[in-house]
């Protein structure tokens, strides 16, 4: 059994700290991949946990075991880095098998491991080349076997797949996955890669400046973005964001231009009139007919450009001053400066805290309810 306890973690560098007080657990067998910008703390804790970098405060146990001042090779896990430096001159099987012979593992046993071990990332055909003839996705896969040999309690990977291209990332994700669902090894996995992220976890810890935004299933960080900034980072494109004014008797709020859309009041038992600000996805909203216009579930809009994506268009668009994106299935042949009407429905407001950026407390209606609350909504505004 290895679950992970990161308790009251934090990290100094000299006097600047990276880290502050994070605290969360990784359950046994559990995948929970660790996303954020850039310079937020993930290689430092990640680092931490493997006992590379020193803790500076809290504690780090492993398998119920406290392993704050345990060397790294005492702590059972095994690291999978971006870098995934292999001996050049040694072949596939030497470099799987390279930490075992420094251990002293005799010959025989261990290239029956190595064999197996290959045969679980499918490298099997390949252990008497060198990393230099193999490809970018079969590098990778040493570098895990290497990893996976070891046969450890824990995985820990940081940032394993940024420097293959676009294609094999995802080959190597489904790969990741799958030896996961096989292996069931707790695994630790730090990414700035939100789809990545999204694609991989049982479970998502978002990180900002060494400090933990939201934690949980990626459905429900993406359904619910616990602040503005888990917002805007969740999903592609990111919620829309705008400033927005609650009015006095709360069953409205008005844009920057005056705009107003219905707010289901009886979801936000805390809602005060004044500032907030206002998310709405791109897969949530829709471009209505012009006689939509005018109504409150509905938004003037001018169009800007237009995104191909294949499958379907990013509509980018202005609203009362800010950026908005529209997710559509069909393609229309909008020109700058079009008008559009943007359908919005009430339910699919998320509403924030203007200063904190926290989301603002709701009750999640079941959707039926929806019809009857706007309609409730739509009498109280006409
Ligand atoms: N050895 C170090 N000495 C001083 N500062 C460091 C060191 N390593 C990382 N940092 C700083 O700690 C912060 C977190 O870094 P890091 O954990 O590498 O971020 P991430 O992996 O999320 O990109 C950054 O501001 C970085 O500059
Ligand atoms: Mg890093």
């Amino acid at each position: 059994m290895a679950r992970i306890d990161i308790r009251d973690v934090t990290k100094f560098y000299g006097k600047t700290q990276v880290v502050h007080g994070v605290d969360f657990t990784i359950n046994d067998g559990e995948f929970v991949v660790i996303l954020g910008p850039s310079g937020c703390g993930k290689s430092t804790l990640l680092r931490m946990i493997a006992g590379l970098e020193e803790i500076s405060g809290g504690t780090i146990s492993i398998a119920g075991d406290v392993v704050n001042d345990k060397e790294p090779r005492e702590r059972g896990c095994a690291m999978v880095f971006q870098n995934y430096a292999l001996y050049p001159h040694m072949s596939v099987a030497e470099n799987i098998g390279y930490g075992l012979k420094v251990a002293g593992v005799a010959k025989v046993a261990r290239m029956a491991r190595v064999q197996a071990v290959a045969r679980t990332v499918g490298l099997d055909e390949f252990l008497d080349r060198k990393p230099g003839q193999l490809s970018g996705g079969q590098r990778q896969r040493v570098a895990m076997a290497r990893a996976m040999i070891k046969e450890p309690k824990v995985f820990l990977f940081d940032e394993p797949l940024s420097n293959l291209d676009a294609k094999l990332r995802v080959q190597m994700r489904i790969e990741i996955r799958k030896l996961h669902q096989r292996l069931k090894a707790t695994s630790v996995f730090v990414t700035h890669d939100q789809v990545e992220a999204m694609t991989l976890a049982d479970r998502l810890v978002v990180m900002n400046k060494g400090v933990i935004e939201q934690i949980g299933a990626p459905k429900e960080v993406y359904d619910r973005p616990a602040s503005v900034f888990v917002a805007a980072f969740i999903g592609a494109p990111g919620l829309n964001l705008m400033p927005a004014t609650i009015s006095s008797d709360g069953h409205s709020l008005m844009l920057a231009d005056g705009q107003r859309l219905i707010v289901e009041t009886a979801r936000y038992p805390a809602l005060r009139p004044g500032p907030v600000t206002l998310g709405l996805r791109a897969e949530a909203l829709s471009i209505g007919p012009e006689a939509q216009a005018g109504r409150h579930s509905a938004l003037k809009a001018t169009f800007d450009f237009a995104e191909e994506l294949g499958v379907g268009q990013h509509i980018h668009a202005e609203v009362a001053g800010s950026p908005v994106v529209i997710h559509v299935e069909d393609r229309r042949p909008y020109r700058s400066g079009d008008r559009l009407t943007i359908e919005v429905s009430a339910h699919d407001l998320q509403l924030f805290d203007s200063e904190t950026g926290l989301r603002l407390a709701q009750i999640d209606a079941p959707c039926p309810a929806r019809t009857r609350d706007r309609q409730r909504a739509l009498d109280a505004l006409s």
